[in-house]
């Protein structure tokens, strides 16, 4: 399974700010090699020139942050799937915990989302992930269920792998420094895998999980070697070439 090694840059960077960050990638990363994809998810105003940027890049995708579920319509400040496409996206994130947590929504929304932007032909990463009170709480399993039966829940069966992706995004390890311990990963990664098994029998267990909060060039090669790590969503180190190229190939 190839690694997706994923920068959301979050509401950070202008166009033309995001389309140097994107050349500079590019460059510094050179020939990817082939057990590795680059996605770069910049706000919306700058997917344009991200796209134009990495145009020729093998194993480069473009996605959109967020999205909603409908193809257009009074939904003012939204973005639809085909927008999404039209500007080269082929990927979205949903359900990003800041989406969840800052902006207020609901798993229903979330799985909404994900099932509208599949069903128009986009690749969905859906981010999940319990917050520390829910860890402390012994609820990690239970979340984790949740957020994958309700994020997934009109996802057809025999959906390909190769176009859904899970991200597991402790909330307590976003933009914190506290990256999860290689023992936390695994167990929540396991949990994510049997879960999606169960879900998707004859797909699930080739689904890609990505792990993310506070991923940094020195801990990534670590982290991506992991059992059920399939790549990495960075945040903070994404945002410069150098530190994002440095974990593209990690
Ligand atoms: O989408 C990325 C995650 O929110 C992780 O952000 O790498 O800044 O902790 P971070």
């Amino acid at each position: 399974m190839k690694k997706l090694m994923a920068a959301n840059w979050k509401m950070y960077k202008t166009a033309d700010e995001a389309r140097e960050t994107a050349r500079a990638l590019v460059d510094k990363v050179g020939s990817l090699p082939q057990d590795r994809e680059v996605l770069i998810f910049p706000p919306f105003t700058a997917l344009h020139g991200t796209v134009e940027a990495v145009k020729g890049a093998a194993g480069f995708n473009v996605g959109g942050q967020d999205v909603y579920p409908a193809d257009e319509g009074a939904f003012t400040g939204e973005i639809s799937p085909a927008m999404l496409a039209a500007c080269g996206c082929n990927w979205v994130l949903t359900g990003h915990s800041e989406r969840r947590h800052v902006l207020g929504e609901s798993n229903t929304f979330v799985g909404q989302k994900t099932a509208y932007s599949l069903a128009k032909g986009l690749k969905v990463c859906l981010c999940i992930g319990e917050k520390l009170e829910e860890r402390e709480a012994g609820k990690l399993t239970a979340i984790i269920h949740t957020q994958l039966e309700t994020g997934l829940k009109d996802v057809p069966a025999d959906i390909s792998p190769e176009v859904i992706a899970i991200a597991y995004e402790p909330v307590w390890a976003i933009g914190t420094g506290k990256v999860a311990g290689p023992k936390e990963i695994l167990e929540a990664h396991a949990i994510v895998r049997e879960k999606l098994v169960a879900m998707f029998p004859a797909t699930g267990a080739q689904m890609p999980i990505l792990y993310g909060g506070s991923v940094k060039p020195d801990n990534a090669s670590e982290i991506v070697s992991l059992d059920n790590v399939n790549g990495v969503l960075v945040g903070g180190a994404s945002l410069q070439a150098d530190s994002f190229s440095r974990i593209v190939l990690a």
